[in-house]
């Protein structure tokens, strides 16, 4: 079988070469991919933009492209699984309709209200100064939100009332996300502990993925700026055996069958960004796609067959399916360019990348090969994922290889896994 990977991250470098393992798959391609997924066995990248709707169809027809699997979360908004299925090719992700879960934050909550999941009080405003007097009425911190796509910049946690009115002048007035601020919803601050849970449903039936959690702020000790991600790890002792009974029960069950009521069926991969104080579980948010770092971690520790699992859940032939995961944990530590998630300079050479091994992948994120060197081109660059018999040993082999990689200005974060070695330590 041949397969079409959409999308250029660290994300996609993972399922590629998690693909690339099936028996099952003769060929992937990837568009446009990265310099990590031009030098892997049976991956070939193809410079096709991920945001080229018509440009992959064409080629997915061209090129006998039996199966797509989309990355982003920026083509599933736009249709791309809608339009191709209206060209009869299987492709996984769910319909523009299905990923307005994370296309607009007010929908995601109408949603969860709905089905009665646990979520942020929260409200919607499409006034700027409305939103502004209503600052009047609520106590900090506080968190505003951008309704639409921001590319992780449209949350800000106001921890005081003049932050938050910046935040409501910059996403509304000045624009600062474009379009996807012209509504935003303001909610309640929520305490505790963020897990990622990620599930992959074929409309009907729903497998979880091993549980992980990210750091999603740029700093030691989760401060900072937020980013995409800096680093990940599966699985997570703080999602228990019972807690994951709950979730799959009371929130992805009744958000799945909320969806259907309003004739929406959900196909593909689904993240639900959890809030977990105690035993109460909360939604942060609902993503339409696999995580970035999380997939890196998840699929190192995946003994089932990645290639037949997708086409089965593109095939609604789910029912049953158990995913056989490496009893090992995994980390995966975000390298990135000096300046993210602000600005930072793209095109330094790379250097000291060690050899692969069995329990070591350094995913590329943001590169590219020039002249036979490999450089930079993003603002996170790579990920070093590992597997050990515990936390304590994936951190380690991580750390290890991490450290022998430099270009100038890059930067990593110490302590990616650190804080539930520590709360097994208390
Ligand atoms: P979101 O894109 O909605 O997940 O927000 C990005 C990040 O902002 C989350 O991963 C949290 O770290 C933080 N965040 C979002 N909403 C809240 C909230 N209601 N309370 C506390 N932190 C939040
Ligand atoms: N790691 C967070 C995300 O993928 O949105």
């Amino acid at each position: 079988m041949r397969i079409l990977v959409v999308g250029s991250g660290g994300r996609e470098h993972a399922l590629a070469w998690k693909l690339a393992q099936s028996p099952l798959a003769t060929k992937i391609f990837v568009a446009p991919g990265n310099a990590g997924t031009a030098l892997e066995d049976k991956i070939e990248n193809i410079s096709i933009s991920s945001d080229d709707i018509k440009g992959l169809i064409d080629f997915a027809l061209n090129e006998q492209i039996k199966l797509t699997i989309i990355g982003p979360e920026d083509p599933l908004v736009n249709g791309i699984v809608d339009q191709f299925e209206e060209n009869d090719l299987l492709c996984l992700g769910p319909s523009s309709l299905a990923a307005q879960l994370e296309g607009s934050k007010a929908f995601m909550k109408e949603i969860l209200v709905s089905a009665g999941v646990p979520t942020a009080d929260y409200q919607v405003f499409s006034d700027p100064e409305l939103a502004l007097e209503h600052l009047n009425n609520v106590e900090t911190p506080i968190v505003i939100k951008a309704d639409g796509l921001a590319a992780g910049k449209g949350v800000v946690v106001a921890h005081d009332k003049k932050t938050a009115e910046d935040a409501i002048n910059s996403i509304m007035k000045n624009k600062k996300v474009g379009d996807a601020g012209k509504s935003i919803v303001i909610e309640e601050f929520l305490t505790g502990q963020e897990a990622s849970f990620i599930v992959l449903t074929d409309g009907k039936n729903v497998v979880p993925f091993a549980t992980s959690q990210d750091h999603k702020q740029r700093d030691e000790g989760d401060k900072g700026p937020n980013t995409g991600g800096m680093g990940a790890y599966s699985p997570t002792p703080l999602v228990t055996k019972e807690m994951h009974k709950e979730v799959m029960e009371n929130i992805i069950a009744p958000t799945l069958s909320e969806l259907k009521n309003r004739g929406i069926e959900y196909k593909g991969f689904l993240y639900a960004g959890l809030m977990i104080d105690d035993n109460e579980i909360k939604v942060l948010e609902y993503n339409c796609r696999f995580g970035d770092p999380e997939t890196q971690p998840i699929l190192m520790r995946m003994n089932s067959d990645f290639a037949d699992l997708c086409l089965k859940a593109c095939e609604y032939k789910l029912e049953d399916f158990e995913i056989d995961w490496d009893e090992r944990s995994s980390i995966g530590v975000v390298m990135a360019s000096g300046g993210y998630p602000e600005s930072y300079v793209k095109g330094l050479e790379i250097n000291g990348i060690p050899e692969e091994e069995d329990n070591l992948k350094v995913f590329h994120c943001g590169t590219i090969q020039d002249k036979g060197l490999l450089k930079s081109n993003g603002g996170r660059v790579l990920c070093v994922t590992a597997l050990g018999k515990d936390l304590s040993e994936a951190i380690d082999e991580a750390y290890k290889a991490t450290n022998k990689i430099n270009w100038d200005g890059c930067f990593f974060r110490a302590d990616i896994g650190q804080r539930d070695i520590s709360s097994n330590k208390s």
